[in-house]
């Protein structure tokens, strides 16, 4: 419209006889100009989240830097090794409230529990017995306020924030996926990850099925992530394959198929202690079967704790424990029935 507009004023210019040719350039560069304001407006809504999320981001990052100033969260000193990560966790007399709760609003209360070496711990008990929070003090995000924690014999404190949460794999209820491809929201587990390790991660997720998949020719099977995997398979659910962008929060995936996404992005890294925090509760019967199995086949490579509210999700557990107001209540050794 524009440019037929402008075309118009330039051959009645023209025809009036002034200086037609400067006209001409001048009236073109005035139309382009047009066409690239008329472009940039409509991003205008996109500048507008673009500045709120920018605000945000440096919100946070700010909150970082303040909160790592006076946290009461002190980093240690000493590397946790794959080697001590997996050795036995205890819990000793550790005492917790939340800070931002009352006095006496105790969540664990001399709660003492050791995880043996290997050990797969389901953890049971009603809703807000303090579960998770056994699993945030393990973490470090807060520190117990008597009693301590120990991996290897040596108090997690010593251990530098980054090593010791580098060593756990955790899968919660609601799975974070990002609005990228499925491959990509497995590698964020590990950034340099080959497409063999990708693919062995999907494997054992249970992810295969739905990704993949048959007519391996096996080749490629060492290099880095990238083309090959999408060119040796055949796809069944998803015709883009290991390239089907998952939506925001990955919504273009079923329930199921966004946890085990997000278990075999915790796989990739290899962790040598793997928390499931309520990883089937909201998933559909079916779902929930083929998500057990993928974390039966994770619980048998290192040391996991088992979050759950129904008993059932916890049968391949090596030990049950039950928590009930912050002490345990029950610890039931579930190998003894094999
Ligand atoms: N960040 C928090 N701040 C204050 N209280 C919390 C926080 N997280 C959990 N709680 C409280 O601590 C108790 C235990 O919570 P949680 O460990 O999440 O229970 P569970 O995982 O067993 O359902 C609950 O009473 C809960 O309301
Ligand atoms: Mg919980």
């Amino acid at each position: 419209m524009g440019y037929f507009f402008c075309c118009l004023v330039a051959a009645h210019n023209i025809k009036a006889g002034k200086d037609a040719e400067k006209q001409l350039m001048c009236i073109i560069a005035f139309a382009y100009s047009f066409v690239a304001v008329s472009f940039m407006m409509v991003n205008t809504p996109d500048f507008g989240r673009s500045f709120r999320s920018a605000r945000k981001i440096i919100a946070i990052q700010q909150a970082i830097k303040e909160g790592a100033q006076d946290s009461t969260i002190k980093d240690g000193y000493e590397e946790l090794t794959p080697e001590i990560a997996q050795k036995e966790i205890e819990f000793v007399g550790v005492w917790f409230k939340y800070p931002t709760a009352d006095e006496d609003m105790w969540v664990l209360r001399d709660f003492n529990l050791k995880i043996n070496a290997g050990e797969s711990i389901g953890l049971a008990g009603e809703s807000g017995c303090g579960k998770s929070t056994v699993t945030a003090l393990l973490y470090r995000f807060y520190e117990p306020d008597q009693g301590y924690i120990t991996i290897g014999g040596k108090p997690i404190t010593q251990f530098t924030l980054k090593s010791l949460r580098a060593c756990f794999g955790f899968v919660q209820q609601e799975p974070l996926l990002f609005n990228t491809t499925i491959m990509e929201n497995i590698i964020y587990g590990k950034s340099n990850a080959t497409s063999d390790e990708i693919l062995k991660a999907a494997k054992i997720a249970n992810c295969s099925e739905f990704i993949e998949k048959r007519d391996f020719d096996g080749e490629g099977a060492d290099s880095t992530a990238n083309e090959e995997i999408d060119n040796d398979y055949r796809y069944v659910d998803l015709p883009d394959g290991y390239k089907t962008v998952c939506g925001s929060r990955g919504n273009k995936l079923s329930g199921g198929q966004k946890q085990r996404v997000a278990i075999a992005r915790a796989v990739i890294s290899n962790p040598k202690l793997m928390i499931l925090d309520e990883a089937t509760s909201a998933l559909d019967e079916h779902s929930q079967k083929v998500v057990q199995e993928a974390l039966d086949a994770v619980m048998t490579k290192c040391t996991s704790i088992v979050i759950a509210h129904r008993l059932s999700t916890l049968g391949k557990c090596d030990r049950i424990v039950r928590i009930e107001r912050g002490v345990i209540a029950d610890d039931y050794d579930n190998r003894k029935d094999e």
